[in-house]
C-alpha cells in the first residue's frame, strides 16, 4: 500500500504504521490504541506548524483529508475496519476525535492564511497621498473648433439654429439642386473627390465641395422660417498652399421667411463682424456671382491689422491686406428663386439669404497666422498658443 506522492512530501521522514493493520502492528489493547493515535496526533502538530501559505495548506490538507490516501483514509481503511472486535469501538472514538481536531485545525489555517494574504495585498496597495500625482496634461480645443465655437455663439444669440450634415454628398445636392447643372463653369473651381463604388451604383458620391448643399437639405426637411448655421469639413482638388488646402471649413448660413430683405442680410453679416473682428471694422459688398443667390456678393472687412489704411503700423505697405486696406471674407448672397424650385417653396411667398464663410481663412485673419498648413500639421508647439 503507497501512503501517495503528497503524504511523503509532508512525512518524509515518519512511518506511522499506516498501511498495517493494528494486529499487524501488535495492537491489542485499547490503551496502545490510544497511545498510536497520541502519536499520530504530535506528527499531525508538528506539520501543522510548517504550513504557512497557500501552497502548504493545499498539500497538508490533500496530506490529511485526501479520500484516497489521507491519512484519515488510511485510518479507517487499516485501523479501523479490520479491527478486532474489543478494538473497534476504541479506534472509532480515537479516529473521532482525530479527525474534530484536524479538520477544525485545517480550516482555521485557511482562515488565517487568507486573511494574511488580504493584509499583506492591502500593504502592497496602499496608497501613500505624500507622493508627487501622475501628471495628465488636459488637452484644449484645436483653434478651428473654437473658432466654429466663437460663430455658433454669435449666431445663436441672434436666433439661429446649429444643424450638421453629411460630409459624403450626392452630385444632386453638392450641385444639381444649388443650381449649378453638369458642364457648369463653377463646376471646375469645385472639382472634388469621387468615392470608388460598385458598378450600377445608384448615384455617384463625392466629398462635398461647400456646406451649402445643407442649404437643400434643410429646406427639404422644414418648412419656411428657417434660421440655421452649418458648421463642417469640406473638400476641393486644390493644391496645397499658404491659403488652399484640399480639407478646410466652412460655415454656412441660411435664413428664409415670408418677408426676409437684403437689409435683413446685410445687418446680420455687419453685425457678426463687428462681434467677431470687434466694433471698428468697416464692411463693404462687392458684386460677386454664385448660381445658388442672386443677387450675390463678396463681403469685405477693412484690415483690421492695419486699421484699413493699408500701411502697416511699423511703416510700410500692410502686409496683410498687402495695401488695399480692405480683405475679403466670403460669398453670400439673397437666395435665387431657381432653387426654391428644387425643395417646393415658393418663390414669390419666400426670400432668404444665404452666406458660405471659410473658416480656415478667418482664423488665419483674425489670429495672424500666414500659412493654412499649420492647422492640419498638428504641431503642439502652434497648438499650444491657443490654449
Ligand atoms: C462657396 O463655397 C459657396 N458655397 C459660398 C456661398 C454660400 C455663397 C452661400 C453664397 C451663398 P467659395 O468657393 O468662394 O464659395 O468658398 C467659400 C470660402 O471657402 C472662401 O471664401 C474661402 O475662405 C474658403 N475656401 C475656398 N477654397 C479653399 C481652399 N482650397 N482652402 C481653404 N479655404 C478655401
Amino acid at each position: 500500500m503507497s501512503f501517495g506522492v503528497i503524504y511523503f512530501a509532508i512525512m518524509p521522514t515518519t512511518d506511522l504504521g499506516l498501511d498495517k493493520t493494528l494486529s499487524a502492528l501488535g495492537i491489542a489493547e485499547a490503551e496502545q490504541v490510544s497511545a498510536r493515535f497520541a502519536d499520530v496526533r504530535t506528527h499531525f502538530e508538528n506539520q501543522f506548524q510548517r504550513v504557512h501559505d497557500e501552497s502548504e495548506w493545499k498539500t497538508f490538507r490533500d496530506g490529511w483529508l485526501g479520500r484516497k490516501s489521507g491519512v484519515l483514509t488510511l485510518i479507517t481503511d487499516n485501523w479501523l475496519k479490520p479491527a478486532t472486535q474489543e478494538l473497534k469501538r476504541a479506534v472509532g472514538q480515537e479516529l473521532n476525535k482525530l479527525r474534530a481536531h484536524v479538520e477544525s485545525q485545517i480550516e482555521a489555517r485557511r482562515i488565517a492564511i487568507e486573511s494574511g494574504a488580504e493584509e499583506s495585498a492591502l500593504l502592497r496597495e496602499h496608497i501613500d497621498l505624500s507622493l508627487p500625482g501622475v501628471h495628465r496634461p488636459i488637452g484644449s480645443h484645436h483653434l478651428i473648433r473654437q473658432v466654429f465655437q466663437e460663430i455658433e455663439d454669435i449666431f445663436v444669440s441672434i436666433g439661429f439654429s446649429v444643424v450638421e450634415g453629411p460630409e459624403i454628398e450626392t452630385p444632386y445636392y453638392n450641385f444639381e439642386a444649388l443650381n449649378i447643372p453638369e458642364f457648369h463653369p463653377v463646376r471646375d473651381d469645385m472639382d472634388t473627390f469621387y468615392l470608388e463604388l460598385p458598378k450600377g451604383a445608384a448615384t455617384p458620391l463625392l466629398l462635398r465641395t461647400h456646406t451649402s448643399p445643407m442649404q437643400i437639405r434643410t429646406m427639404e426637411k422644414q418648412k419656411p422660417p428657417v434660421r440655421v448655421i452649418v458648421p463642417g469639413k469640406v473638400y476641393r482638388r486644390d493644391n496645397p498652399d499658404a491659403t488652399h488646402s484640399f480639407a478646410f471649413h466652412q460655415i454656412e448660413g441660411l435664413a428664409v421667411d415670408t418677408d426676409i430683405t437684403f437689409c435683413d442680410f446685410t445687418g446680420t453679416i455687419e453685425y457678426f463682424v463687428k462681434q467677431f473682428f470687434g466694433p471698428s471694422v468697416k464692411t463693404r459688398f462687392r458684386p460677386s456671382y454664385f448660381p445658388f443667390t442672386e443677387p450675390s456678393v463678396e463681403f469685405d472687412v477693412s484690415c483690421p491689422f492695419c486699421g484699413g489704411t493699408g500701411t502697416a503700423s511699423a511703416g510700410g505697405t500692410c502686409s496683410k491686406c498687402k495695401g488695399a486696406a480692405w480683405i475679403e471674407l466670403f460669398g453670400a448672397g439673397m437666395v435665387d428663386p431657381a432653387v426654391y424650385g428644387f425643395v417646393n417653396y415658393d418663390p414669390k411667398k419666400v426670400s432668404g439669404f444665404a452666406f458660405g464663410i471659410g473658416i480656415d481663412r478667418l482664423a488665419m485673419l483674425k489670429y495672424g497666422i500666414d500659412d493654412i498648413q499649420v492647422f492640419f500639421q498638428n504641431d503642439v508647439r502652434f497648438l499650444r498658443q491657443f490654449p
